[in-house]
């Protein structure tokens, strides 16, 4: 088969990478890709935003047999509709089921309507109203713009006038644009036992009836050592989540993930592709901090690594509504990905810098935000490359991933030192 997947950075090339191991896979291609998707697929130069041109594309192109989309801008913006509607075969969910990404107070609401834990919380598109409210319950508290706003609409407040700062920001000045045209104002969720709290990704598998959970990944979402620093779509990854049990994932299966599952199917928004849950343990148990609606960025970096079975007949199950007939299989052992990025990211970094990549003997090299000018590889990009090594445990993993990290440099790399540390247990 020739399969085509959407989206620029890190992830698409891990899925790349993960279906080149398919026997069943022919050609890959990626619409756009970077320089390290033009290694083992074609890049296709076409704006994935703009449905009549993926639409145009896809007629005029035959040959490709399926299309993986994974962004959530064009998730959210209906091109799995757009490809379907020219009787294409996709990976990923329709716009009105990306809308459990694209609109927090849709997730909301579809959590209280079906009993999922979640921090409690108030929809708002009045500011006087969301102030009142502010005001009224105080500090700690959680603001989050509705709307798709790049990892960065999600404003956390530890006292009332930061809190009136966050509203002011969302509503009045519009930093995140129409996505702050509603504001989810949330109850502040802790940590079991680590501050600030214990959050784990599980990314599933789903047909729309059947769910299949993959490995658990725990990202790093800011950008400085210690957790320090502006929060980024993620600085690094490692797999699995040391305090995850099995009686943990059999409580969220049940409590979280086959109630959303089943409710977005009641609604007649039956969800298909990879349903990521963004949890977190507390002392009431997991509750939802976020749910999205396509593969992480970068846990799919750690995740794919580990599977044994076929992503290709994995992601066919899963279009095809045949999930519940598929084994999916695991490596045993750890993988730890550390993400190298441009000095400044995330506000201002340049682009451009050459890249030397020396010796990377016992990890892979997953590319984020490259491109080749003249034949050079340079940073094109926030996030630039991602390192990803496998070990016996999550310290081995590390050890290796930071070996080769050595051997990588531009002008103004800046990493975290720290990928892989938290929640050591005991
Ligand atoms: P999100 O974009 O929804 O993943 O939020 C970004 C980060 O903000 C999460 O990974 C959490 O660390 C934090 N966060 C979001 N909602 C809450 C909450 N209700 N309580 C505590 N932390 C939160
Ligand atoms: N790594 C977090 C995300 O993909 O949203």
């Amino acid at each position: 088969m020739n399969v085509l997947v959407i989206g620029t950075g890190g992830r698409e090339h891990a899925i790349l990478k993960a279906l080149r191991k398919s026997p069943r896979v022919e050609n890959l291609y990626c619409m756009k890709g970077n320089a390290g998707t033009a290694e083992i697929a074609t890049n296709v130069d076409v704006d994935f935003m703009n449905a009549e041109a993926v639409k145009k594309y896809a007629t005029s192109h035959p040959e490709i047999d399926y299309y993986v989309v994974t962004p959530d801008d064009p998730l959210a913006a209906g091109i799995v509709d757009a490809l379907e509607s020219v009787g294409k075969r996709c990976f990923g969910p329709s716009k009105a089921a990306a809308e459990i990404e694209s609109s927090k107070s849709f997730a909301k609401d579809l959590m209280k309507k079906y009993g999922i834990p979640t921090a409690r919380s108030e929809t708002f598109t009045d500011y006087g109203l969301a102030l009142e409210y502010l005001r009224r319950v105080g500090a700690p508290i959680v603001l989050k713009a509705d709307g798709l706003a790049l990892g960065k609409g999600v404003l956390i407040c530890d006292t009332l006038s930061q809190a009136e700062e966050a509203l002011k920001e969302i509503m009045l000045d519009r930093a995140f644009g129409a996505a702050g045209n509603r504001v989810v104002v949330e109850e502040m969720l802790r940590g079991l036992k680590y501050t600030p709290g214990e959050e784990v990704s599980l990314l599933c598998f789903t047909d729309g009836k059947t769910v299949k959970p993959m490995i658990t990944a725990c990202d790093h979402k800011r950008a400085s050592d210690g957790d320090r620093g502006l929060n980024t779509g993620g600085m690094g990854t490692f797999s699995p989540c040391p305090f995850w049990t099995p009686e943990d994932e059999e409580e969220v299966m049940r409590t979280i993930v086959r109630p959303a599952v089943d409710g977005m199917r009641a609604e007649g928004r039956p969800f298909k592709g990879c349903l990521y849950v963004g949890l977190m343990r507390t002392d009431g148990g997991y509750k939802v901090v976020e749910f999205n609606c396509r593969f992480g960025d970068p846990e799919t970096q750690v995740v794919l690594p580990m599977l044994k079975t076929d992503l290709l007949d994995i992601f066919e199950a899963v279009t095809d509504g045949r999930l519940s007939d598929i084994d999916i299989e695991w490596e045993d052992g750890a993988c730890v990905c550390v993400v190298l990025a441009s000095g400044g990211y995330p506000i201002h970094y340049d682009k451009g810098d050459e890249i030397t990549i020396g010796n990377v003997e016992d990890a892979d090299i997953v590319h984020a935000g490259t491109a080749r000018k003249n034949g050079r590889l340079v940073t094109n990009g926030g996030r630039v490359l991602d390192v990803v090594a496998k070990g016996k445990d999550i310290d081995d993993a590390r050890r290796k991933a930071y070996a080769a990290v050595a051997g990588i440099e531009w002008r103004n790399m800046q990493y975290r030192h720290d990928i892989g540390i938290k929640y050591r247990e005991g």
